[in-house]
């Protein structure tokens, strides 16, 4: 009996903790005004994401117009780089919208000219729920 009554409060604690997920989930539009576009300053995406924490279950919201900026996800040494020796994702369509569906580091380019170059580059740290305190 006392077996039993664990594992009911343990499925109920599980349901009750993907439902804080979905609730606390937050949409950040990259760069906020300027959107994805090149920027006068290539630390521009470095200080916007400083400031900002990101959640699985989180979505970056990139906008941009096809065919003048393309979002491309890829590894670290790529992203220094500025190389896409491997694309794991490629999004083009215009204003993309884009999951944080795990914990840890995630690279982004414009793969259009001399974008990365300029500073067109996105890294976000991404957290378990769990290591943030309620509000
Ligand atoms: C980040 O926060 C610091 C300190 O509050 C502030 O000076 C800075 O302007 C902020 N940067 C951005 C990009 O919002
Ligand atoms: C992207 O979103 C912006 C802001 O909502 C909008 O003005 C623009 O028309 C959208 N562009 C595309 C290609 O969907």
């Amino acid at each position: 009996m006392a077996v039993k009554m664990h594992l009911s409060f343990f499925i109920f604690a599980t349901i009750g903790s993907m439902q804080l997920v979905s609730v606390s989930s937050t949409t950040h539009i990259v760069g906020d005004n300027l959107g994805w576009n090149v920027p006068n300053s290539p630390t521009f995406y470095k200080e916007w994401a400083q400031n900002r924490t990101f959640v699985v279950g989180d979505v970056l919201l990139f906008q941009y117009n096809p065919g003048l900026n393309t979002v491309i996800l890829v590894e670290k040494s790529d992203y220094d780089s500025c190389t896409t020796k491997k694309i794991l994702h490629t999004y083009f369509r215009g204003n993309s919208s884009v999951t944080l569906d795990r914990v840890g580091d995630y690279y982004f380019f414009s793969s259009v000219g001399m974008h990365c170059e300029f500073g067109q580059k996105l890294h976000v740290d991404v957290v378990a729920p769990s290591t943030i305190s309620s509000h």
